[in-house]
C-alpha cells in the first residue's frame, strides 16, 4: 500500500528517536512491498523559535493531508516557565483538538527480559499487559480557564457522547483481550465522574454483557496499579486521571522509554508518539531509548494503515532486541549501554 506519513520530531530527543522509528518503517515497507512517503515539519519549541507558534499552519496542513502522524516529543528548558503565553505543549494540545483525537491508547506491557529494570518486585510484574485508554479532548484540559489576581479556575466538563465513545472503544478492545474493563473515576466527589460512571454502567449492560466491568476510584486505582498490576486488562479514564495514571504505570515496565501511545479519532488519521518527553538533559547525546517510538510506529501500522502483520513483526523485533540484551542507558544504569542508533539497528536486524 501507499502511505503518506507526517514526521513531527519536535524538541530534545524527539529527532533522535523518531529517526530510528522511520528507519524501521522503511525496512517494513521494503519487506512487505509498501510505499511509505515521510514528510517532516516543525512543532513545539523548535517551531516557536522559527515561526513564533508551537503548531504552525503549514505543519497542521501537512498532517491533515497525511495518513498518519509520527510524533517525537516537545519542550525545551528555554520555554519551561509555565507562565509563558506561548508554550511548546500547546502544539500537542492543538493537534489533539484539531484532529479530533479523543482516545489515547497507552499499552503498558512488562517484558520479562527487562523485569530487573523496574523499581517494582519482579514477581508483581509477571503477566502485566494493560491497555490504558485515556480520554484526550475533554475534561479539565479543555474547559474554560479564568484567572483574577486572587483566584483561578479550570472548568471540567464531559458530555454523554464523549464518555460513550470511550466506553465503546474500551469494551470493544477488551473483547479482543482478556475481556475485562476497569473504569476509573472519582464518582464519590465529582459530578463529571458520576456522569462517567452512569454512562459506563448503561453501555456495558446494554451492549457488552460479555465484558466484565469494574468501577474504581482514581486514588484506589493508583494504589492497585502498584499492588496488583496483573489484575488489570483495559482501563478507561478521563483526561487528567489518565495523564497521571499512565506516568505511574510506565514504571511497571521499568522505563518511560518502553511505553508507546496512539491517539485516535473518528477517522484513521492517528498520532503516534512515545509517552516520554523531550528529555533535554540527554538530548543530542545519542543515548535515548528509541523503543517507545518504534513501538508507537507499530501502533501506526496497526491503527492507521490496518497492517496488523507488519505491526506484530515490528513489536516482535523490539521484544527480540530486549531479549538479546540490547539495552539503552535507561534500562542499564551500569556497564556499557547501547546507543539510540545501536538499539534502532538491533530492531532492524531482527526484522
Ligand atoms: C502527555 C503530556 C501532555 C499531557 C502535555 C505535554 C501537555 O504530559 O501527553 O501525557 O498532559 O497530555
Ligand atoms: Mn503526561
Amino acid at each position: 500500500m501507499k502511505a503518506h506519513i507526517a514526521v513531527l520530531a519536535g524538541d530534545g530527543i524527539g529527532p533522535e528517536v523518531t529517526a530510528q522509528a522511520v528507519c524501521c518503517l522503511q525496512v517494513i515497507a521494503r519487506q512487505h512491498g509498501h510505499d511509505f512517503q515521510f514528510e517532516a515539519a516543525p512543532v513545539g519549541g523548535i517551531a516557536i523559535d522559527t515561526t513564533g507558534v508551537p503548531l504552525p499552519k503549514p505543519t497542521l496542513d501537512l498532517v491533515q493531508r497525511c495518513d498518519a502522524l509520527l510524533f517525537g516529543a516537545i519542550g525545551t528548558p528555554k520555554y519551561a516557565d509555565p507562565n509563558l503565553k506561548v508554550r511548546p505543549e500547546q502544539g500537542i494540545l492543538q493537534l489533539r483538538q484539531a484532529l479530533g483525537l479523543y482516545a489515547n491508547l497507552r499499552p503498558v506491557i512488562c517484558y520479562p527480559s527487562v523485569a530487573d529494570a523496574s523499581p517494582l518486585k519482579a514477581e508483581l510484574l509477571v503477566g502485566v499487559d494493560i491497555l490504558v485508554i485515556r480520554e484526550l479532548t475533554g475534561g479539565i484540559y479543555f474547559g474554560e480557564k479564568t484567572r483574577t489576581p486572587t483566584s483561578a479556575s479550570d472548568l471540567c466538563t464531559y458530555t454523554v457522547p464523549e464518555v460513550e465513545r470511550i466506553v465503546r472503544l474500551g469494551a470493544t478492545l477488551a473483547r479482543t483481550r482478556r475481556g475485562k474493563l476497569t473504569s476509573v473515576d472519582k464518582a464519590n466527589v465529582l459530578e463529571t465522574s458520576r456522569l462517567w460512571r452512569a454512562v459506563t454502567q448503561q453501555i456495558m449492560r446494554d451492549e457488552f454483557p460479555d465484558v466484565t466491568v469494574e468501577h474504581m476510584y482514581i486514588d484506589a486505582a493508583a494504589m492497585h496499579l502498584l499492588r496488583r498490576p496483573a489484575d488489570f486488562d483495559v482501563i478507561i479514564t478521563e483526561n487528567m486521571f489518565g495523564d497521571i495514571l499512565t506516568d505511574e504505570a510506565s514504571m511497571l515496565p521499568g522505563s518511560l522509554g518502553l511505553c508507546p501511545s496512539a491517539s485516535l479519532g473518528a477517522s484513521t488519521l492517528g498520532m503516534y508518539e512515545p509517552i516520554h518527553g523531550s528529555a533535554p538533559d540527554i538530548a543530542g547525546l545519542g543515548i535515548a531509548n528509541p523503543y517507545a517510538t518504534i513501538l508507537s510506529a507499530a501502533m501506526l501500522l496497526r491503527h492507521s494503515l490496518g497492517l496488523e502483520t507488519e505491526a506484530r513483526a515490528l513489536e516482535a523485533a523490539v521484544v527480540k532486541a530486549l531479549d538479546d540484551g540490547v539495552r539503552t542507558a535507561d534500562l542499564k544504569p551500569r556497564g556499557a549501554a547501547a546507543t539510540t542508533q545501536e538499539a534502532g539497528a538491533a530492531v532492524v536486524a531482527r526484522l
